[in-house]
C-alpha cells in the first residue's frame, strides 16, 4: 500500500515546489488569467513552472524581475478584467487595447501607485470609470476609447494633475464635464467626441494652459463658451454638432498654432471674429450650419494655409471678399445657404 502511495506524493510535492518557485507576480498573472480569457498560444506561453514571469508574452520587468508593464494589445484576448491586476504592484504599463474584453473597469487600478499609462481601447468594456480610478496623481496617459462605458465622467477627473492625454470617446458616457478637469493643467489631448455629455463647458477649461486638442464634437453641450486661452497651444478644437450658442470667441485668434477649427451644426450667432485671419497654420475652418450674420471678414484671406472654408447655412451678408482669391491652397469653398451677394472672386 504505501509503495503505491509514494508517486503520488512526489507528485504532490513537486507541483507545490514548483507553485512556490513561481513569483508571487507571476501567480498574480495567472489568476488575472483565469478571467482574462489568453489565446492558446499565450496561455501555453505563460507557464507556472518559471520563476519569474519575465520571458512570459507581453511581460515586462524591472532588474528586479517584478512587472512593470503588461501589454497584449491586438492578441486576442476576451473575457474580463479582474481586480488581480492591482496585485502587480510595480505595473506601470497596463494595455490591452483592441481585444474583445468585456466587463468593467475594476476600481482597484486605482490603487497602483507607480501607473502611468492605461490603454483599453476598442474593446467591449461596459459600465462607469470608476471614481477612484482616476484618483491616480501618476497616470499620463488614459486610454478609454471606443468602448461602450456610461455614466458620468467622475469628478476625481481632477486629480490626476499628471495627466497629458485623456481620450474617452466613442463611448456612451453622459452627464457633464466635471469643473475639476481645470485642476489638469498638465492636460494636452481631451478627446470626448460621440458621447452623450451635455451642460455647458466648464471656464476651468481655461486653466489647461497647454491644451493641443480639444475634441468634444458630436455631444449634446449647451451653453456659450465661457473659457478662454490668452497664450493658446490649441492646434485642434472641435465642438461640431453640439448646442452651443453666443459667439465664437476672438480669443481663437491668439491660437497661432490652429490648425482646424470646427464648430459646424450648433447654435453660434454673432460675427466671424476678424482675429482668425491671424492664424497662419489654419488648415480647416468649418462653421457650416449656425446662425452666423455678418459679412465675410476679409482677413481670412491672410489664411495662406486654409484647404477647407465651410460657412454654408447661416446668415451671412454682403459680398465675398476679394481677399478669398488670395487663398492658393483651397481645396473646399461652401458659401451656400446664406445672404451673400456679389460673384466668387
Ligand atoms: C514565451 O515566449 C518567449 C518569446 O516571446 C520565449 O522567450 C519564452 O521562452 C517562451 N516561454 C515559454 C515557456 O514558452
Ligand atoms: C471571474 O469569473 C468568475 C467565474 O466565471 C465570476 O464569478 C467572476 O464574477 C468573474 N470576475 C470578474 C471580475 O469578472
Ligand atoms: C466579443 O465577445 C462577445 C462575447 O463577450 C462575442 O459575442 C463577440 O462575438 C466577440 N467579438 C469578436 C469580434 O470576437
Ligand atoms: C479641482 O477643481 C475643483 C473645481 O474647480 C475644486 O473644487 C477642487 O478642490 C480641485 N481639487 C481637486 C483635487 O480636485
Ligand atoms: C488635427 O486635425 C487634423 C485634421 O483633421 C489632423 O490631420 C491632425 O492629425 C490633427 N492633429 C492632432 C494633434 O490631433
Ligand atoms: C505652423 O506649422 C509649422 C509646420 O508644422 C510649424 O513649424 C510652426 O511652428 C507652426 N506655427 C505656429 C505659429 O504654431
Ligand atoms: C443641425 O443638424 C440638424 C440635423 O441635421 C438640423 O435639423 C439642424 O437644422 C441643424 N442646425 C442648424 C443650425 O443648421
Amino acid at each position: 500500500m504505501k509503495l503505491v502511495l509514494w508517486p503520488w506524493f512526489l507528485l504532490f510535492f513537486t507541483l507545490v515546489t514548483s507553485s512556490w518557485s513561481l513569483s508571487s507576480d507571476g501567480q498574480a498573472l495567472l489568476a488575472l488569467s483565469r478571467n482574462l480569457t489568453l489565446p492558446s498560444s499565450i496561455r501555453s506561453n505563460w507557464s507556472a513552472s518559471d520563476a519569474t514571469p519575465c520571458t512570459w508574452y507581453g511581460v515586462g520587468c524591472n532588474v528586479r524581475n517584478r512587472v512593470i508593464s503588461l501589454d497584449l494589445t491586438s492578441s486576442g484576448v476576451s473575457g474580463s478584467l479582474g481586480p488581480e491586476v492591482c496585485r502587480l504592484k510595480y505595473l506601470q504599463i497596463l494595455s490591452l487595447s483592441g481585444n474583445n474584453i468585456s466587463g468593467s473597469i475594476p476600481p482597484e487600478l486605482g490603487n497602483l501607485k507607480r501607473f502611468s499609462w492605461l490603454s483599453l481601447y476598442i474593446n467591449s468594456l461596459s459600465g462607469t470609470i470608476p471614481e477612484e480610478l482616476f484618483k491616480n496623481q501618476f497616470l499620463e496617459q488614459v486610454y478609454l476609447h471606443s468602448n461602450q462605458l456610461s455614466g458620468s465622467i467622475p469628478f476625481s477627473v481632477g486629480e490626476m494633475t499628471n495627466l497629458k492625454s485623456l481620450w474617452l470617446h466613442e463611448n456612451m458616457l453622459s452627464g457633464a464635464l466635471p469643473a475639476s478637469i481645470g485642476n489638469c493643467t498638465k492636460l494636452e489631448e481631451l478627446y470626448l467626441l460621440n458621447n452623450q455629455l451635455s451642460g455647458s463647458l466648464p471656464e476651468t477649461l481655461s486653466e489647461i494652459k497647454g491644451l493641443r486638442v480639444f475634441d468634444a464634437s458630436y455631444n449634446s453641450f449647451t451653453g456659450e463658451i465661457t473659457f478662454s486661452f490668452e497664450n493658446c497651444k490649441l492646434e485642434n478644437f472641435s465642438l461640431s454638432f453640439n448646442y452651443i450658442k453666443g459667439e465664437i470667441p476672438s480669443w481663437l485668434g491668439n491660437c497661432r498654432s490652429l490648425i482646424e477649427l470646427g464648430l459646424v451644426n450648433n447654435s453660434l450667432s454673432g460675427k466671424i471674429p476678424t482675429s482668425l485671419g491671424l492664424l497662419s497654420n489654419l488648415t480647416y475652418l468649418i462653421l457650416s450650419q449656425n446662425y452666423l450674420s455678418g459679412p465675410i471678414p476679409p482677413e481670412i484671406g491672410n489664411c495662406q494655409l486654409l484647404q477647407w472654408l465651410e460657412l454654408d447655412a447661416n446668415q451671412l451678408e454682403g459680398t465675398i471678399p476679394k481677399e478669398l482669391a488670395n487663398l492658393g491652397n483651397l481645396k473646399k469653398l461652401f458659401l451656400f445657404d446664406n445672404r451673400l451677394s456679389g460673384t466668387l472672386p
